[in-house]
């Protein structure tokens, strides 16, 4: 039967977001209802609700998220009720172009669920990134949930559902950083110091963490960079260049979402280095190079989605290691909060003051 939950809904362009009674239905085939336990605020849920993703409101919002199985419709296979899981938005169709192709972690149709969570007057609501798990259920497809040790914490676990795996994918996946690669990570938000995490993972030898604010590059240290350079104190291109014998870094990433820092990132790197931009720009911004650095300077600039990640093969891997005690997934959690406390999360978000908020249920 479907059931009644409280979840947090953003109705209209700008507006405050809500709690409300939605409803949930059972899951169908390939589908799934998850317990939600925890769910991290990231800047795509404040850009739902600002309505620059698009137009489909009301949003039932929440995608990083971490939580139990509570049952699962026809022809699931994969997980079973009582499985602790991670919620993702890359669950592979397997049968698109790139699929075929063997690239999985770009398939062009992911899945999502296939009937509608609604409000209580049944007005359907779309699930952000096709998962909605600021919520006490979500339906979400099977393919979305991936089973993990349940030893890890919930709220630490769900950041892989979304920043965390962009960062750390956006090091150790698109920019295949190498044992011995120095690095330079522009911007040291959540996604930033992921990336400086990742890079530690892969054996960078220098790990470069460059931002506006001293405080974020503290932080930044904390989480494994090797050195910080304060973008506004001088030129970050040259301070990189210093740090890496006059070179540059092998493998610069954007982790901001700006052209002036895209920039510094291409001109940062080594010859033949690579250039991952993980940050999201808006659709109005746009860059210049002249052709001649494009191809005098070689190497490869990669755009990074979601990390080049595939959840199911890398989500249990990152929890093993994070129950090992070699990744540091609470240093991301920099509180707490319930349901009631998402509008103020995204203020606390936009002023800089937090890593992640995360929402316990
Ligand atoms: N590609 C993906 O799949 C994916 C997934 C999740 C998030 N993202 C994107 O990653 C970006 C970062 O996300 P976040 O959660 O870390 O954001 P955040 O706001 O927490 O962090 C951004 C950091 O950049 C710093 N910064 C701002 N301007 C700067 C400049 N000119 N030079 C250097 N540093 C500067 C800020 O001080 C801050 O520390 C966003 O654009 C987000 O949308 C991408
Ligand atoms: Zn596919
Ligand atoms: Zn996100």
């Amino acid at each position: 039967m479907a059931q009644e939950v409280r979840g947090v809904v953003a109705r209209g362009k700008g507006a405050p977001v809500s709690v409300e009674t939605i409803i949930v239905p059972d899951p169908g085939p390939g589908e799934t209802v998850v317990q939600v336990q925890a769910c991290g605020v990231c800047h795509t849920d404040l850009h739902y609700r600002e309505g620059s993703i698009n137009d489909d409101f009301p949003f039932l919002l929440g995608h990083e998220a971490a939580g139990i199985v509570e049952a699962v419709g026809d022809g699931v296979t994969e997980i079973r009720p009582g499985d602790f899981v991670i919620l993702n938005w890359r669950a592979v169709c397997g049968e698109c172009r790139s699929c075929r192709r063997g690239r999985p972690w770009y398939c062009f149709n992911t899945l999502n669920a296939t009937q509608k969570m609604t409000l209580t007057d049944h007005t359907e609501l779309t699930p952000a990134l096709g998962i909605g798990a600021f919520a006490e259920k979500t339906l979400v497809a099977a393919g979305q949930a991936t089973k993990v040790n349940p030893a890890a914490k919930p709220e630490a676990a769900g950041l892989l559902g979304c920043g965390v795996m962009a960062g750390i994918g956006a090091a150790m996946l698109t920019g295949n950083v190498q044992p011995g690669d120095t690095v330079a990570v522009f911007g040291c938000g959540g996604v930033g110091d992921a990336a400086i995490v990742g890079a530690r993972l892969a054996g960078a030898r220098t790990v470069i963490a460059v931002d506006l604010d001293d405080a974020k590059l503290a932080i930044a240290k904390e989480f494994g960079a090797t050195h910080t350079v304060n973008a506004g104190a001088g030129d970050p291109v040259e301070a990189v260049r210093e740090l890496t014998d006059g070179f540059g870094a092998d493998v610069c990433i954007e982790a901001v979402g700006r052209p002036e820092v895209m920039k510094q990132a291409f001109f940062a790197r080594d010859l033949a280095g690579t250039l991952v931009q993980v940050g999201v720009p808006d659709p109005t911004m746009s860059i210049a190079l002249p052709m001649i650095e494009f191809f005098g300077r070689g190497g490869a600039l990669k755009p990074s989605w979601y990390g080049d990640c595939l959840p199911s093969r890398d989500f249990p891997m990152l929890i093993d290691l994070y129950l090992q005690g070699r990744l540091d997934l609470d240093r991301f959690v920099t509180e707490t909060i319930s349901l009631d406390d998402v509008e103020e999360a995204f203020r606390k978000m936009e002023r800089g003051e937090v890593l992640r908020s995360v929402v316990t249920i």
